[in-house]
């Protein structure tokens, strides 16, 4: 099944809509060269030209690219246009999820493994977390009880305001929200003990690993939870690039299935 087509099974209450577009945030902008189906990408800014400046203002480096995609590629027609513009949206529906329903989002993504998946190859007890890429804060709110305090860092404005929030229901006074990358997290050299990811690695390896050895003292433990099945002998690039700087490999156990986690101390 596609990406899309799974996010359309997930989802089916997002019914995704043009407008969802100027919901995109800089950075997810800057990213539809690798994300949008390209000749749906020009038909809707061919139909939407406001879409085209608002994207421009947003992230002014992408107009060179839009500019030439759009000259690239004719207008529809309006069939057509609602076809690319549905093709486009699902395609890119993760973003939109985050932007328009983050509550059913964090439902959908419990981490029912909780720390039993962390705390046997990157102990928290007491020390000083980060969670990279941390969404909803699925895995943030997992460590904050023994943790002595947990650093959530995610790109995406709605989803640090939705854990913002979230802290303050559930009265949880050690879990601090930023904003950043994980190849260019907001902390000091050495100011984490522990690096946590889950499903959030992987745009940019190389940068995001060394971004995890700056900010993990001697001693540190990053520890990737993928989400990606256990196979034996995996021989995609990912794997080896992690295995080349000395992770180790193992599964743990979500949603009735082995899943691939990577794990190193510094
Ligand atoms: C699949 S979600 C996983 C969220 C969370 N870790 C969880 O387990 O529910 C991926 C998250 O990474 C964030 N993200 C996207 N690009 C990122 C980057 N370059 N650095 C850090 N996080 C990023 C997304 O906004 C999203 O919240």
């Amino acid at each position: 099944m596609t990406y899309a087509g799974l996010l359309q099974e997930s989802y089916p209450e997002l019914a995704p809509r043009v407008e969802d577009l100027f919901l995109l945030e800089g950075h997810q902008i800057e990213r539809l060269p690798d994300r949008a189906p390209r000749r749906a990408l020009a038909v809707v800014l061919h139909a939407h030209p406001g879409l085209f400046r608002f994207f421009v203002v947003r992230h002014p480096p992408s107009e060179a690219f839009l500019s030439a995609l759009m000259a690239d590629h004719e207008p529809g027609i309006t069939r057509d246009v609602n076809e690319c513009a549905l093709a486009l949206l699902w395609e890119i529906g993760d973003w939109i999820v985050y932007q328009r329903l983050p509550r059913l989002y964090d439902e959908r993504v419990s981490f029912e493994p909780g720390l039993t998946a962390i705390n046997d190859v990157a102990p928290v007890m007491g020390k000083v977390v980060i969670d990279a890429g941390a969404g909803t804060g699925q895995v943030a709110f997992a460590a904050a009880p023994v943790a002595k305090h947990v650093f959530a860092v995610e790109p995406v404005s709605t989803l640090r305001s939705y854990m913002r929030d979230k802290a303050k229901r559930h009265g949880v006074d050690n879990v601090f929200v930023m904003d950043g990358f994980l190849h260019d997290l907001p902390v000091p050299r050495g100011a984490a003990e522990v690096l946590l990811t889950r499903q959030a690695i992987g745009w940019d390896l190389d940068a995001e690993l060394d971004e995890v050895e700056r900010v993990l003292g001697p001693g540190g433990i990053a520890l990737h939870l993928t989400g990606m099945p256990h196979r034996a002998g995996p021989d995609d690039s990912f794997h080896s690039t992690l295995v080349a700087r000395g992770y180790e490999v193992g599964s743990y156990r979500e949603g009735g299935t082995l899943k691939r986690r990577y794990w190193r101390q510094v």
